[in-house]
């Protein structure tokens, strides 16, 4: 099915299993285990020579169609549903590194991503060097002979920066590593890393996957060699992804992609307005030529997707944080939560949220300013949006 339908219909259509009722939408199989027919038949599923479900740790029906669904959009042989996206990328360290080897990571990736590399995966005897997303020259110097994996986020969360999957795949390759890709901001709909070289797709199925702000969940795709230690740990260590919020996100994947469309539409709009505006000073967003990678999102990507990040320039007397604190204390409309991917807008200031656990010192390397205003740009008329910034067109 997967090599002859295009995205929208696997979205709709791929990895559905239906049960003897022949019911047309997904089922939702809320069990923890499966009944054998006599006890031979239980040795022969836990010994691995009969396939099947044993118990909701390992495998569940109607999370197995969330994953091959999302397989099937990745262009993924394997998919691996996890509890949350950050258990997701955890899994993929788990499954692939041992201790002593080292990882090459954007330094422009999620805070939580950056403190899990920092400071937990180090008392691991893990090392994670930090790079520019941007520079492919960094990426190369900073590899070593013990490099495992190099992991990218991007568009980067918050600054929306760009980096070249195809790139880097070759460098990482050349260097005896993989490439590791959060795909968070565009999702299968707007970019497929796998099809450009990365080896494997990482997701926070939190986010659009979901599309409605619901439920957590997260998962790691790549090939079978990659990907089977990434579900031996996740068996054993439990951080797996629980039937219902599989079925949120099959239920999910099935608007992907007119969502994604609504959701870049806006976005765009959104960010061109906010070019014009006086009380703007830089926008960030992949698809504006004023982006830096503008060039290299027009390639990769099929759209800018839906983030719009944004410096808010301060009155006088005030000072950055405040210039961006007022304008989002100021919206009646745009939820101020962290979240994204949201039917709802969301508006977040991510220097004391997203990124406060990151020191002052990293996040101006990562070019994070006190003004910087991130938005997730939701499904509300863009008309509305704009009136709720008005403090920005004084
Ligand atoms: C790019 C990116 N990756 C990973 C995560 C972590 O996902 P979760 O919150 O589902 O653990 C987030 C969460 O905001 C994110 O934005």
């Amino acid at each position: 099915m997967n090599d002859q339908y295009h995205l929208e219909t696997l979205a709709v259509r791929a990895g559905t299993l239906t049960t003897e009722f022949g019911e047309n939408s997904e089922a939702l199989f809320l069990n923890s285990s499966f009944r054998f027919k006599n006890a031979a038949q239980a040795a022969a599923r836990f010994g691995g020579t009969e396939p099947g479900n044993i118990y909701s740790r390992f495998t569940n029906p109607t999370v197995t169609m969330f994953q091959d669904k999302l397989a099937a959009l990745e262009g993924a042989e394997q998919c691996v549903a996890t509890a949350s996206g950050m258990s997701a990328i955890l899994a993929c360290i788990m499954g692939i590194c041992s201790a002593g080897d080292h990882i090459v990571a954007s330094r422009s990736i999620f805070g939580t991503t950056v403190q899990l590399f920092t400071n937990i995966l180090k008392r691991w005897g893990l090392e994670v060097t930090l790079v520019s997303l941007t520079d492919v020259e960094a990426w190369k110097a900073a590899a070593k002979p013990n490099t495992k994996l190099f992991f990218a986020e991007t568009p980067s969360n918050p600054l929306t920066e760009v980096g070249d999957i195809v790139q880097l795949a070759e460098v990482a390759h050349a260097a005896g590593a993989y490439l590791a890709v959060d795909n968070c901001f565009c999702t299968p709909a707007l970019q497929q890393p796998l099809k450009l070289g990365a080896d494997i797709v990482i997701h926070s199925a939190t986010k659009y996957i979901d599309g409605q702000g619901r439920v957590l969940g997260g998962a790691v795709l790549g090939n079978k060699v990659l990907i089977e230690p990434v579900y031996a740990f996740l068996r054993t260590a439990g951080v797996t992804m629980s039937a219902f919020n599989a079925w949120v996100f099959v239920k999910g994947l099935e608007t992907l992609q007119v969502r994604m469309e609504a959701h870049a539409t806006r976005a765009l709009a959104l960010a061109q307005w906010l070019e014009q505006q006086p009380g703007v000073e830089r926008v960030y967003y992949p698809g504006l030529p004023s982006h830096p990678q503008y060039a290299l999102a027009q390639k990769q990507q099929r759209l800018g997707g839906g983030i719009v990040t944004f410096e808010v320039k301060p009155r006088a007397g005030q000072t950055a944080q405040e210039a961006a604190w007022a304008l989002i204390d100021a919206t009646r409309l745009i939820s101020i939560t962290a979240n994204l991917g949201d039917a709802k807008s969301t508006i977040t200031h991510p220097a004391t949220t997203t990124h406060s656990r990151v020191t002052a010192e990293a996040r101006a390397e990562a070019g994070i300013k006190d003004n910087l205003v991130r938005i997730a740009v939701g499904l509300e008329h863009i008309e509305d949006l704009k009136a709720d910034l008005q403090l920005l067109t004084e």
